[in-house]
């Protein structure tokens, strides 16, 4: 049981951090201290480390603001979107010590960022790899059973996890003493950390766990590990609101939003059903949730034993998007592609919103003179971002399509990569084919209008935030049930 708690949605871009401070406290989002935080939302903590090697008996770690400026060289060595390596797949990795030189290169870091920047995916670059293994063999030459390049990732991404979530509690702890909640010893309430929704077993999750133990954080007794599509519903629909009784048990009801979910448990006759797709477009993920509450017509006692979450992450995110506009540029254009090779996280971020919106406004950098996203590479953009968001379109669809409709429907779009007009288009077209309609879109950035769905403005809290909020509801608290 957990009377408080954090909750740590670790994202590949930036990570968010929820408080609930008390059993019944509306759970708010943790500001970074200073708030410096890029793109202006100052709950988003980057999620970026860069080590300084420049000198080797002092190495050392940068963070947070000190790290959006960096670039790659002279001694420093940025990590972005490592996220991913502690959750990919390393089940057909070898391990072991002996490598041949084309090996070695094949296994390379250098290899594998070259090959990401010309759109080779992991899966291609795996097979490459298998191939030629076997050609060697062949030849005669030693079998060759190198420690992977995704093994080696993966645990490298573990260490770096431990001193990242070491930073973030130093920072969490120091913007936590400046809220106005005396008697509280923050360092004392446990979190739980949001993980991707993939099929099976993911040693990545472990991962997470024993490196948030190792940099001081006390994980939930009973739950700590939540999904982030589930919890990023849980976040919209309470909109971080938690409700006890005076016996303190969870009112359920009243911690939703009024809407059609609310009438569902509370005039279950007229309207039996109730459904939230949710679509969030991370950068290394997007996660998809369906919530479903079908009551059969008759009043819940408790209303746990009504709904189903049916969920999945797919990993299709913003940090793929940009690594294929990368690969789209540089082919039209060594010179773009080589000034895009130098951009920073706080220049990507601005990159993204100029020329991600498609809104004709390019982005330049001070001191050279090309008007990126304007040119040569505007059509090689214009159609990556179409194939990205179809690529998105085509998983959503397949979601909804498993899901027959039922009673009231809403849709939930949420992460930064719904922002991008094309893509939010391109989910919005898939979540209605086969003529489903919907009460409601919520979302930071729709159309103005939608026929006769209702439209629902989410603030940026919600929209990146959500996740992080309903991670900390008391609706994962079984103890107040
Ligand atoms: N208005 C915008 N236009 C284009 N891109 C945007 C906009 N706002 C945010 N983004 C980008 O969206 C991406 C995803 O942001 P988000 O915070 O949802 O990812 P995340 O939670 O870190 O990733 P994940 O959940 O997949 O691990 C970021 O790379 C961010 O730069
Ligand atoms: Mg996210």
């Amino acid at each position: 049981m957990a009377d408080r708690v954090f909750c740590i949605d670790f994202g590949s871009a930036f990570t968010k951090v929820a408080l609930r401070a008390d059993p019944s406290a509306t759970t708010e989002l943790i500001k970074l201290p200073g708030a410096w935080g890029l793109g202006g939302s100052d709950f988003c903590f980057p999620s970026m480390v860069a080590i300084n090697r420049r000198d080797p008996a002092n190495q050392r770690c940068v963070f947070g603001q000190d790290v959006v400026d960096l670039k790659t060289g002279n001694g420093i060595d940025v990590y972005r979107n490592w996220k991913k390596w502690l959750f990919q797949d390393v089940s057909d990795s070898a391990t072991g010590s002996a490598l041949s030189p084309l090996m070695t290169l094949l296994h390379s870091e250098e290899f594998h960022r070259l090959a990401a920047s010309y759109g080779v995916s992991p899966a291609e670059g795996r097979f490459l790899r298998q191939i030629i293994s076997a050609g060697e063999e062949l030849h005669g030459k030693p079998a060759t059973s190198p420690q992977s390049l995704e093994v080696r990732q993966q645990q490298f991404a573990g260490k770096l996890a431990a001193h990242y979530f070491t930073w973030l509690r130093k920072q969490v702890l120091e913007a936590c003493r400046k809220l106005d909640k005396t008697g509280l010893r923050y360092e004392d309430i446990p979190a739980r950390v949001t993980t991707p929704k993939f099929p099976g077993e993911n040693p990545g999750v472990e991962s997470l766990c024993q490196a948030l133990k190792q940099a001081g954080w006390q994980l939930h007794p009973e739950q700590p590990v939540v999904t982030e599509p589930e919890s990023n519903v849980i976040g919209v629909l309470t909109s971080g609101h938690n409700v006890i009784t005076p016996k303190q048990k969870i009112q359920f009801t009243d911690m939703f939003a009024k809407g059609p979910f609310q009438k569902v448990l509370k005039d279950p006759e007229d309207h039996p059903a109730y459904r939230a797709f949710v679509v969030d477009i991370g950068a290394f993920t997007t996660d998809l949730a369906a919530f479903t509450l079908d009551t059969g017509g008759k009043t819940l006692d408790d209303p746990r034993t009504g709904y189903v979450i049916t969920q999945k992450s797919v990993p299709i995110g913003i940090s793929q998007l940009d690594e294929q506009i990368q690969a789209a540029v540089n082919a039209v254009s060594n010179e773009r592609g080589e000034v895009m090779a130098q951009l920073t996280a706080a220049d990507w971020e601005e990159y993204r919103r100029a020329v991600y919106a498609q809104s004709g406004k390019p982005f330049r950098i001070v001191g050279i003179n090309i008007a990126l996203g304007k040119g040569v590479d505007e059509i090689p953009i214009r159609e990556t971002i179409h194939q990205f968001s179809q690529n998105i379109a085509a998983e959503v669809a397949a979601f909804c399509a498993d899901h027959d409709p039922v009673g009231t429907e809403e849709l939930i779009l949420s992460g930064g990569g719904s922002m991008i007009p094309v893509v939010r288009d391109a989910v919005l077209d898939a979540a209605t084919r086969n003529d489903r309609t919907f009460f409601r879109f919520h979302g930071a950035a729709l159309p103005k209008s939608a026929g006769s769905t209702k439209i629902a403005k989410l603030t940026d809290a919600f929209a990146r935030g959500g996740s992080a909020l309903g991670g900390a509801s008391l609706f994962f608290e079984s103890s107040y049930y």
